[in-house]
C-alpha cells in the first residue's frame, strides 16, 4: 500500500504550549546526540492532538529533533499507525481483518463501516465525523471480533453492538469500551473454568483506566494528564516560554544531523557544511569535504545515458552535468574521496552516489557501452 502525503495541507502546525511542554519533556528523555529518539512519541503526539498527520507536523516535529525532514517523513510514512489523511473528527474505526477477527465477523463490522461511515476505507463520511479502516491484529485475538475506535478497544462485537456504537458516538457519547457481550475480560465465553473464586471488579483494567481518563474519543491538547517528568526531578515542567517554541519552528530545506555521529553519513557531513540548506541550483559547492573528481567542460562525443544509473532521473541527469559529469567511465574512476565530493554537491540529491553505487553501476554500463561501440 501506498502511504503518501495528503494532497490537501495546512500551512502550518504547532503544538498546543500544553503538549509542546509535554513533548519537549519526552526529548530529555535521551542522551545528548540522541534526541531523535523521540521521534515517535513527538509524532504520536502531534496525531492525538490533529487526528492525523500533515507536512506540517511531520516537519514541526522533525525541526524540534534537529532531524533532516526525510527521516521524520521516513519515520511517519512508514508505520500505519500514523494517519497521513485527515480522519473522521468524532472518531476513527480501525477494524481488525486478520485471522481470528475474519472468522468470527470482521467483514461484516466492514459492512457497516460501508453503510453507515463511506464507501471505502479512509474516505470521510458525509459529515465528515466519521472515517474507518481495516487494520492487521490488534492483538485482542480471544476477544475477537473486535475494533479499536479512538484509543480504546471495543470487543466482541456483532453488528447490531458495534451499529450501535456508532449511532452513540454519533450522538456524542462516549460508550464504554471492552467487551460489548458482558465478558469480563477475555475469560472462555461459557464462564470461568479456573480462578472461579474471584469476584472481580465492575470493569478490567483496561477498561476502568480508559473510562476514568475518558479520553477515548478526545483530541489531546495536553490538559488532561499531569505533566509529569521524574527523570528531570520535576512533579510539573515548568512552562517554556513562547521564545522557545518559536526556537523549534522548522526551517524550510533545513538540513542538520542528530549528532557527530550522526544518524547516516549523510547527515553528519550536513553539520559541517556552511550552508547546509544551499542545495538550489547554482549552490555554493562545497570543497571542504572529498576531493572532486576530474570534470569535463563538456561531453567527449556522444554523451552517455546516465539515466541508466539506478537511481538518476532527468533532474538529477541535469545536476551532473551541471557539474561536467557526462560519461559512466567518468563516474566508474570514482574512489571513496570522489564519491564523498559527489554525494555532497549533487544539489538537491545529496548521498545518493554511495547510497545506490554509482561506482559499481557505472563499471559495469560502461563495460556495455565499449562493447557497444
Ligand atoms: S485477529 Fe483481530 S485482534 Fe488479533
Amino acid at each position: 500500500m501506498l502511504r503518501r502525503l495528503h494532497p490537501d495541507q495546512p500551512e502550518s502546525f504547532a503544538f498546543t504550549p500544553d503538549n509542546q511542554k509535554w513533548a519537549e519533556a519526552q526529548i530529555t528523555k535521551y542522551p545528548e546526540g540522541r534526541q531523535a529518539s523521540a521521534i515517535i512519541p513527538l509524532l504520536w503526539r502531534a496525531q492525538e492532538q490533529e487526528g492525523w498527520l500533515s507536512r506540517a507536523a511531520i516537519e514541526h516535529v522533525a525541526g524540534m529533533l534537529d532531524m533532516a525532514y526525510i527521516r521524520a517523513l521516513e519515520v511517519a510514512t512508514f508505520y500505519f499507525m500514523f494517519q497521513l489523511q485527515p480522519v473522521g473528527s468524532v472518531a476513527h474505526i480501525q477494524i481488525c481483518g486478520t485471522t481470528s477477527c475474519m472468522i468470527c465477523g470482521a467483514e461484516d463490522l466492514v459492512a457497516v463501516c460501508k453503510e453507515k461511515i463511506a464507501k471505502r476505507p479512509h474516505q470521510l463520511s458525509k459529515d465528515g465525523r466519521f472515517s474507518w479502516e481495516e487494520v492487521e491484529c490488534l492483538g485482542a485475538c480471544a476477544n475477537a471480533p473486535m475494533a479499536q475506535i479512538g484509543k480504546d478497544y471495543y470487543e466482541d462485537l456483532t453488528t447490531e453492538s458495534f451499529a450501535t456504537l456508532l449511532d452513540e458516538m454519533a450522538a456524542g457519547k462516549v460508550p464504554t469500551p471492552g467487551p460489548q457481550n458482558g465478558r469480563f475480560a477475555s475469560e472462555p465465553k461459557g464462564g470461568l473454568t479456573t480462578l472461579k473464586d474471584y469476584t472481580g471488579e465492575a470493569a478490567n483494567g483496561s477498561v476502568a483506566l480508559a473510562t476514568r481518563l475518558g479520553d477515548t474519543l478526545k483530541r489531546i491538547d495536553g490538559t488532561e494528564v499531569p505533566l509529569i517528568a521524574p527523570w528531570q526531578g520535576v512533579d510539573e515542567i515548568k512552562p517554556v516560554d513562547s521564545a522557545t517554541i518559536k526556537a523549534h519552528e522548522p526551517k524550510p530545506g533545513m538540513v542538520t544531523p542528530v549528532d557527530d555521529t550522526g544518524v547516516c553519513k549523510q547527515e553528519a557531513r550536513a553539520k559541517t557544511r556552511a550552508k547546509p540548506e544551499a542545495v538550489a541550483k547554482g549552490a555554493e559547492i562545497d570543497e571542504s569535504i572529498g576531493t572532486k573528481p576530474e570534470m569535463l567542460k563538456k561531453a567527449k562525443g556522444r554523451a552517455d545515458d546516465l539515466k541508466k544509473i539506478k537511481g538518476v532521473g532527468p533532474k538529477l541527469e541535469g545536476v551532473l552535468n551541471d557539474l561536467g559529469v557526462y560519461h559512466f567511465w567518468q563516474v566508474a574512476s570514482w574512489g571513496d574521496n570522489e564519491v564523498a565530493w559527489v554525494d555532497e554537491n549533487i544539489v538537491g540529491f545529496k548521498g545518493r552516489v554511495s547510497r545506490d553505487d554509482w561506482v559499481t553501476q557505472a563499471k559495469a554500463l560502461a563495460k556495455d557501452a565499449k562493447k557497444d561501440s
